[in-house]
């Protein structure tokens, strides 16, 4: 029986939850992809680091093209980070015939319609669930069991490090530097936080959505954007005087034919959803014109919840591999 072979670009948190769940599912993910699969390639930028999981040091190379025109490997998981190299790795993986699923906001949000255009004109399949919301299976959603809908909004907390810091200022009254330095100690927030904290995360994130959900495609950086670095403890306690919490929220909406947008921190009612979602966790509530309000909430982070998505697509595309 054909085994999937799979290339992993990236070690790091998503790639080694990626790594890990192949590994510990072994007989399941077989079983539903009907066919075993496993890693055959890692890259690294620097393969000598120990690393804290079980992974065979041959087969961990600091050469791209190990992976990229490797004739074994059939799906290329990109899991670096940044925009490049990580979009060309993922186009040249393309054109020589490998499946590509990723787990990086910033390079689909970036290079939307190319990436998608590369993987049709090259037969081969482009998949990103990870992207958005980490574990929670929203991109999926909109694009199969919900697809008979037609959007009217989508509200998200899909930045795990802000929800973090706001839900702290907001629960144990702490001024947003005490907060941000909480959320870096316990590795919720990176050594640089700007991505995050001024909301350009959550816009990648918005993007996708936007185009799954509306089928348009906007720029993030065309998406009015307002993070969290100036809110004050004065402005959590008049939003708690009022019965309301302080969310950074990804909204979308459409209103007569036109679709607005913006990330911005949005004052909820207590008893809104979303006014309940804390620390570091994510949820995305969305209004389809059939089903009415859903709302998807899980861990948006983390090794083992993206790596989850990640093997979900990765057993998706081995399903279609008859070869
Ligand atoms: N962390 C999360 O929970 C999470 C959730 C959802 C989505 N994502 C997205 O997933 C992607 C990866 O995030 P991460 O947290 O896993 O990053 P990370 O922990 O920093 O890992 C990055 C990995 O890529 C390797 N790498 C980076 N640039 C490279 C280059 N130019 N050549 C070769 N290897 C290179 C690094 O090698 P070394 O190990 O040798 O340094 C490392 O193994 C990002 O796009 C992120 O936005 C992350």
């Amino acid at each position: 029986m054909k085994t999937v072979k799979v290339g992993l670009l990236g070690i790091g948190n998503v790639g080694s939850g990626t790594f890990q769940i192949l590994s510990m599912n072994r007989n399941s993910i077989a079983e539903a992809a009907g066919k075993p699969v496993c890693v055959a390639g890692v890259l690294a930028r620097n393969k000598n680091k120990k690393r804290d999981i079980d992974i065979d040091p041959d087969i961990i190379s600091d050469d791209p093209d190990c992976i990229l025109k490797s004739d074994e490997i059939d799906i290329v998981v990109e899991a670096l980070g940044g925009i490049e190299p990580a979009t060309t790795f993922m186009i040249n993986a393309m054109k020589n015939g490998k499946h590509v699923v990723t787990a990086n906001k910033a390079a689909v949000a970036a290079n939307y319609d190319k990436l998608l255009k590369t993987a049709s004109e090259n037969g081969v399949q482009f998949k990103f669930e990870a992207s958005v919301g980490g574990g929670i299976p929203i991109l999926n959603a909109v694009s199969t069991v919900l697809r008979g809908n037609e959007f009217t909004e989508i509200m998200g907390i899909v930045n795990g490090t802000t929800n973090y810091i706001l839900t702290k200022m907001t629960e144990e009254g702490l001024p947003y530097e005490t907060a941000l330095k909480s959320a870096q100690e316990k590795g919720f927030a990176e050594a640089d936080p700007t991505a995050d904290v001024e909301g350009i995360d959550v816009a990648n994130k918005l993007t996708i959505l936007m185009a799954l959900a509306f089928g348009v495609y906007v720029k993030p950086e065309e998406i009015p954007t307002l993070g969290i670095s100036r809110i004050t403890e004065k402005d959590i306690a008049e939003a708690r005087a009022n019965g309301e919490k302080i969310k950074l929220i990804a909204h979308a909406k459409k209103e007569n034919g036109k679709l607005q947008y913006s990330v911005k921190p949005m004052r909820l009612a207590e008893n809104h959803p979303l006014a309940g979602v804390s620390n570091e966790f994510n949820a995305i509530f969305i209004t389809g014109n059939a089903v009415g309000e859903l709302m998807f909430y899980g861990r948006g982070a983390g090794p083992l919840p993206t790596g989850s998505a990640v093997v979900g697509d990765i057993i998706e595309i081995s399903k279609t591999i008859t070869y």
